[in-house]
């Protein structure tokens, strides 16, 4: 009796194997190939006139920004959708790569990008439930999913500047000014993070020696998400790098993911020597939604 169990046990061991490391490389493909985005150029039609802002001819030499907006349904999404693009607006030659935390693109975030007037790819990927825990680093399948949609459409000719924007920053036009003239990686103070009213990158004689931070000063690039950008082509020329969940404590990730691809000595400071503070950490607060249930549900169905 025990031998038939051994013998039928070690005829069906392999097969299980084998089909378990087939549910893993399908799983590992899903979240590494995101399903193709949707993109919409800028309107060829020129601007009318744009005083200062250097006119259609001149702008088209610029390098094109890609801001990289991670984003997730929730009650105040569409709202900060909308704060995020009557600034885009205003920036010539940006694109903006807007990526759902979602299973398929939803038709909120389909509808809004459309009639938003800034372009924009349209790309999702769903953040796998284990990782959706307090405690685990946000956004990380999704900024990845934007920058493999950048290697696979991007080439060595395009001259471009990637930028990490999530949804519910505070961003003023002037950062997107400094930010342009990246040629590697470029760094300037962000307001309201570290538990300070601000951090920064500490300069001298040019080049970033240290931070002024609230919150582990021992981190290589003591950074926000919202405190750097990235040619381009070095995001081309490091293939590799990557935003990684193994090993990755909240609050770490830009650090993780700038030793890939910089040094701190080659870091560019921007802001005036990293002086001003041009993008703010800003958080919503969550709108108090509980009379909803309480409460007859409206006739009509609108989409807020
Ligand atoms: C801080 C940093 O500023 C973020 O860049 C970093 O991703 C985050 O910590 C982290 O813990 O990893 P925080 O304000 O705490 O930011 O994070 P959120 O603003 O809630 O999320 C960052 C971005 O990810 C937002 O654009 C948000 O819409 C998006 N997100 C958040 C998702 O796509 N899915 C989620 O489940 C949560
Ligand atoms: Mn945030």
């Amino acid at each position: 009796m025990k031998s038939v169990f051994f013998s039928r046990f070690f005829i069906l061991l392999p097969w299980v194997l084998i089909v378990i490391i087939m549910i893993d490389i399908d799983s590992k493909r899903a979240i590494r190939a995101p399903t193709a985005g949707r993109t919409v150029r800028a309107q060829r039609s020129p601007r009318s006139g744009s005083p200062g802002a250097g006119g259609a001819q001149n702008q088209s030499s610029l390098p094109i920004i890609y801001a990289i907006t991670p984003t997730y349904s929730r009650p105040v999404q569409k709202a900060e959708l909308t704060r995020l693009a009557h600034a885009f607006r205003q920036v010539p030659r940006l694109h903006w790569i807007v990526v759902e935390d979602s299973t398929s693109r939803t038709d909120l975030v389909t509808r809004f990008l459309a009639r938003c007037g800034v372009p924009y790819t349209h790309l999702h990927v769903f953040t796998p439930r284990r990782f959706k825990r307090a405690g685990m680093p946000r956004a990380t399948e999704q900024r990845n999913a934007a920058l493999a949609w950048l290697r696979q459409h991007r080439g060595r000719r395009d001259s471009g500047v990637v930028f990490f924007a999530d949804d519910d920053n505070t961003y003023s036009l002037e950062l997107f000014a400094e930010m342009r003239s990246t040629r590697g990686v470029s760094i300037w103070p962000v307001g309201f993070v570290g538990g300070r009213s601000y951090e920064r990158p500490l300069v001298s004689g040019g080049k970033v020696v240290g931070w002024y931070t609230g919150w582990r000063p021992d981190r290589t690039f003591a950074t926000d998400m919202a405190g750097f950008a990235v040619n381009l082509q070095v995001i081309l020329a490091n293939p590799r790098a990557l935003f990684k969940r193994r090993g990755s404590q909240p609050g770490m990730q830009e650090s993780d993911f700038l030793k890939q691809i910089t040094k701190v000595s080659e870091l560019e400071p921007k802001a005036n020597n990293c002086t001003r503070v041009l993008v703010w950490h800003t958080r919503t607060e969550k709108p108090h939604l509980a009379n909803e249930p309480k409460l007859k549900k409206d006739t009509v169905d609108i989409e807020v």
